[in-house]
């Protein structure tokens, strides 16, 4: 199959040197990218910035901003049998971006800030044929919370992921389909990795 895995955080811009972005390494993309391409799928990895090299063998693309993600998996997007949107997409970005080097001044600052695309949303709207498989990241009412996601976001899988994972080397994870949800208790993000592309 092609498979498309989105990774890692999108970096927004405030100004030249300054942007909004999430703690996201991009680790559980870069997973998926490698359990793919080791099942002798065709992977491309779309990207966010972060600080590890992605892995071999597969087409890379990295990108900054939500608006770039989008574009780049849009174009792709008739071409792939199935999509893991795992990248940590910021909800908003600034609404300008500021020329140069914003000066500070006395008081607060109000940024405005205005909401991005839902990429995964789109995609559910647009798919043909495609395997659609999102994460949620849930602090609580885990299961219902990815249940509602899987519907409103039209798509085939929810990965359920909880703040506790972030950085985390094992996990409790689950994955949420139509079907049912199965328990991943303590579970690396290699051995989830492998999951998620077995049910693709
Ligand atoms: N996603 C996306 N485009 C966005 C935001 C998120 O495609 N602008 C995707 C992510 O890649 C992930 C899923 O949607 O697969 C996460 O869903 P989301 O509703 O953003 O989860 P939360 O950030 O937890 O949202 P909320 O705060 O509404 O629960």
């Amino acid at each position: 199959m092609r498979v498309l895995v989105t990774a890692g955080p999108t970096r927004e811009a405030i100004d030249d040197v300054r942007f909004l972005t999430s703690g996201s390494t991009g680790r559980m993309g870069f997973e998926i990218a490698a359990a793919a391409r080791d099942a002798g799928h065709d992977v491309t990895l779309v990207f966010g910035p972060v600080p590890l090299s992605p892995p071999d063998g597969v087409t890379v693309v990295p990108v900054v901003s939500a608006l770039d993600m989008r574009a780049a998996v849009l174009e792709r997007f008739d071409e792939v049998d199935a999509v893991v949107m795992v990248a940590a997409v910021a909800d908003y970005r600034p609404e300008e971006r500021i020329e140069g080097k914003r000066k500070k001044a006395d008081g607060p600052w109000d940024l405005r800030l205005v909401r991005n695309p839902d990429i995964l949303s789109e995609l559910g709207r647009r798919r043909t044929h495609q395997f659609l498989v999102g994460f949620a990241l849930e602090a609580e009412n885990g299961e219902a919370n990815a249940r509602a996601k899987l519907e409103a976001k039209g798509c085939d899988a929810i990965v359920l992921d909880s703040p506790a994972t972030v950085g985390a080397d094992v996990s409790d994870f689950a994955i949420v389909t139509r079907d049912g949800i199965e328990h991943l208790p303590n579970t690396t993000k290699a051995a989830l990795a492998v999951q998620i592309v077995a049910l693709l």
